[in-house]
């Protein structure tokens, strides 16, 4: 969570910097903050809310050609001026932001004021500002500061860092939080992502872990563990800015809700070219040998591998799915061959990067599937396979769980070189595509919805994993208080929630438990509940509210998920809430 950026540049960096918090905001969004050297001094400015109060805030002419800036999730200090990034040292010598958790800060904050520093912050960073300034007191070198405050402090960073003696030059060092540099015509850029380097930068670095460094007008410099200069390696990447144009939606969301189709149609020319799979053989040859297939995620991410275990078990394989930070803690591999599946749509998410230093201990073949090319996780893996849903923008995840949900499907069926997939996967775009046609019931019943305080979804076997997907959906971005239950489960307890019009949503999509279903929802009824049936259409009853076109039973969450999604959008819209950006969420979680 939270973003930095920084560049030195031969133009005013003010607007790179606004514009590229703007494109980073998805990692928090609380407070936000810059720092421009303006002649020898770094300025800073911050305040506690979006990005845009921070820019109807500044001066539009701030002359300065190289500052750093940050927009936060609050993970230390509550969302505040004072806890906004940029962090001053004491002196004012360095002035820092951050991206990060530092494990040990209290134990260090100590050591620090035992020598006499004092801080106005609760955050971690103004203590690493201060360990860097202790550094450089000692060694009188900024390279040797920033090298030992690696050492000095435990936890992840991603640090952009001005240097008050040196105004054309930003320093940056990075652990487990992910930072690039951008080099362009006009200057070199750094930033969490790539996003707010795209109109400025066409060459990118990575930073890997325990490397630091330094960026100038037109030198990049980078070292790795004991001190080493490192080659600047430079790599392009197929992201465009125009992926940030709206298209005359009103919201990130309802516009990638609405890709779902094409999302399915690019993963499928992507990984099948009309004969055969295109998938790594190498890869397909471990998944064949081995013994367990050990799925790991979370939230959106973990139900699209809830389903991705049922394709699996389907293709002969065992498989169980764990929920990313309770597996980090008990790990657990039934098999002893195991290939172990990383699902992430940012493919930064802190509780799977430390399943993944277990999951390496445990020996396996490990595979990540992302959205985000270059990530850690992919970079850490045995094998990358992309989910091309192309830049998700909306805190939510729509797109990128159909794509989850598509890639592990095609997995499955390349197992058994079964292409049978294909013909499936055709009929969930053009139901997709009929649902987005057909979808202004969906706002109808979303304005019943918007007045309640709780909303339950009941599902039976691959309905179950859907209703925890769209429940998640609902409760993220509406804030109504949501739950998903298996259908047979409410009358051994849940049940008692149910009061006059508490709103029942029920999928129905597999005849053999469509009886059952009904029953569970006609039981809820009898006590008031409101029902609301959403049915395949091939088990669709004439009274069902929304009844969806063929797909095959095993991919109906695939369109299925659109109700859901469009359902938790209208709501949100009709509460009048931030959708794109909803309260205490940011997208990428870098924190465990
Ligand atoms: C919900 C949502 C989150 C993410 C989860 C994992 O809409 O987006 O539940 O799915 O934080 O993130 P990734 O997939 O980036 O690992």
């Amino acid at each position: 969570m939270c973003g930095i950026v920084g560049g030195v540049s031969n133009k005013p960096i003010r607007n790179y910097l606004i514009e590229g918090l703007k494109t980073i905001e998805y990692r928090g969004y609380d407070s936000a903050g810059i720092a421009v050297f303006n002649g020898k001094k770094a300025e800073i400015y911050k305040v506690r809310g979006r990005v845009e109060d921070l820019d109807n805030k500044l001066e539009k002419r701030i002359d300065g050609l190289v500052g750093i800036g940050h927009t936060r999730w609050a993970t230390h200090g509550e969302p505040s001026v004072i806890n906004a990034h940029p962090h001053a040292s004491k002196s004012g010598l360095f002035s820092i932001v951050h991206n990060g958790v530092i494990e040990n800060f209290r134990a260090v904050k100590n050591a620090l004021m035992e020598k006499g520093y004092s801080f106005l912050s609760e955050t971690d960073t103004e203590v690493i500002a201060n360990v860097i300034e202790e550094n450089y007191r000692h060694t009188g070198d900024v390279y040797k500061a920033i090298s030992k405050m690696m050492s000095d402090v435990k936890g992840s960073y991603a640090l952009a860092i001005l240097f008050s003696k040196e105004p054309d030059i930003i320093y940056f060092a990075k652990n487990r939080s992910p930072l690039l540099i951008g080099r362009g015509q006009n200057g070199n850029f750094l930033a969490s992502d790539y996003l707010p380097m795209l109109k400025v930068a066409d060459q990118f670095v990575t930073i890997s872990d325990y490397q630091y460094g330094s960026i100038s007008l037109d030198d990049i410099k980078m070292f790795g563990r004991n001190d080493h200069p490192l080659p600047i390696v430079f790599h392009e990447t197929e992201l465009k800015p125009e992926a940030l144009d709206l298209n005359g939606y009103p919201h990130y969301m309802l516009k990638e809700i609405e890709e779902a189709d094409s999302c399915v149609k690019l993963l499928v020319d992507n990984y099948y070219d009309g004969k055969s799979f295109l998938f790594d053989k190498e890869m397909m040859r471990q998944i064949k040998e081995a013994d367990n297939i050990v799925f790991l995620a979370c939230g959106t991410s973990y139900h699209a591998c809830l389903l991705g275990s049922r394709f699996f078990r389907k293709a002969g394989k065992i498989s169980d799915v764990y929920i990313a930070s309770e597996w980090a803690y008990n790990p657990y591999t039934s098999g002893k061959k195991t290939v172990y599946i990383f699902m992430s749509q940012s493919g930064e998410t802190a509780d799977l990067i430390h399943c993944l230093s277990v999951a390496k201990k445990m020996d396996g073949t490990i595979i990540t599937i992302t959205n985000t090319q270059g990530s850690t996780l992919s970079r850490s893996a045995d094998h990358t396979l992309l989910l091309y849903a192309g830049i998700e923008v909306a805190v939510a995840s729509t797109k990128a769980y159909v794509a989850q949900v598509s890639a592990l499907a095609l997995l499955a069926g390349a197992l058994n070189d079964d292409a049978s997939v294909i013909a499936d996967l055709e009929a969930v775009i053009a139901a997709q595509q009929s649902v987005i046609d057909n979808h202004d019931k969906i706002k109808n019943l979303a304005s019943f919805v918007s007045g309640k305080n709780d909303v339950y979804f009941l599902g039976r076997g691959l309905d179950y994993d859907l209703a925890l997907e769209c429940s998640l959906k609902l409760k993220e971005i509406t804030y109504i208080h949501s739950e998903a239950f298996p259908g047979g489960e409410l009358k051994h307890g849940p049940i008692a929630l149910i009061e006059k019009d508490t709103p029942v949503i029920g999928f129905i999509s597999d005849a053999k438990t469509e009886l059952a279903m009904r029953s569970n929802l006609h039981e809820v009824e009898a006590r008031g509940a409101r029902v609301i049936v959403v049915s395949s259409i091939t088990l669709a009853h004439p009274e069902d509210d929304f009844v969806v076109p063929y797909a095959p039973k095993y991919l109906s969450s695939l369109v299925k998920v659109l109700f859901g999604q469009y359902l938790a959008y209208y709501v949100a819209l009709k509460r009048g809430l931030n959708i794109d950006k909803p309260r205490n969420l940011a997208k990428s979680v870098t924190v465990e």
